[in-house]
């Protein structure tokens, strides 16, 4: 069984790529398709816009970040990698569910509010996004030597706590 993962592991790798092209290309957009949310627009057009960015969010760039973590999990034990810069890469990604989950926000707000809610500029929400997920890439990608920062014990040492399964070794 076992082996039969080992050798998935390129394919997990595809999907987990994949997804998450999905899941940032979704993050960069949306914030412009919300930016086109005019109050004086009329009703069918509002009715349109609100409806494609809340259909995108739900059925397309959430079921996407999904899938990046579940994968991207699953590759932590199938690569074993419990090193710095892949705490670093964590500490990132949960920025970029925060800004996912506030996009998500303001979709029901403009949604619920019609018009009345003050959209932010979408340089702010794309920051927000960009930021984070240019230091992800980048340490994802270089894997910096970060073993000169102190981390605290609990990171460093086994909990003594097994999983219940094999896991590949190194
Ligand atoms: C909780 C979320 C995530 C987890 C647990 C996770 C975990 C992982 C793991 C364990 C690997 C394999 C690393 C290796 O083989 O050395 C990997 C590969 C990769 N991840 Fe993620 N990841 C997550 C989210 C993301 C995000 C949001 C991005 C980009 C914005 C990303 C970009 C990549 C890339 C580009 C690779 C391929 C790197 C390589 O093969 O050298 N991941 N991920």
């Amino acid at each position: 069984m076992i082996e039969l993962l080992i050798a998935l592991i390129p394919l997990f790798k595809a999907v987990h790529i994949f997804a998450l092209i999905i899941w940032c290309g979704g993050l960069v957009t949306l914030p412009l398709m919300i930016a086109h949310h005019d109050p004086t627009d009329s009703g069918e057009d509002y009715r349109r816009i609100r409806q494609a960015t809340h259909q995108a969010y739900i059925f397309c760039v959430t079921p996407a970040a999904v899938t990046t973590v579940v994968i991207g999990t699953w590759l932590i034990f199938l690569r074993g990698v419990f090193e710095p810069w892949f705490y670093g890469k964590l500490l990132f990604v949960a920025l970029m569910v925060f800004a996912h989950a506030w996009i998500g926000h303001i979709i029901v707000e403009v949604a619920e509010t019609k018009g009345r809610t003050r959209i932010p500029e979408p340089l702010i929400t794309l920051m927000a996004i960009l930021l984070p997920m240019a230091a992800v890439l980048f340490l994802v990608l270089a894997k910096p030597d970060l073993s000169g920062i102190e981390l605290p014990e609990w990171l460093r040492e086994t909990r003594d706590h097994p999983l219940p399964f094999e896991i590949p070794k190194r």
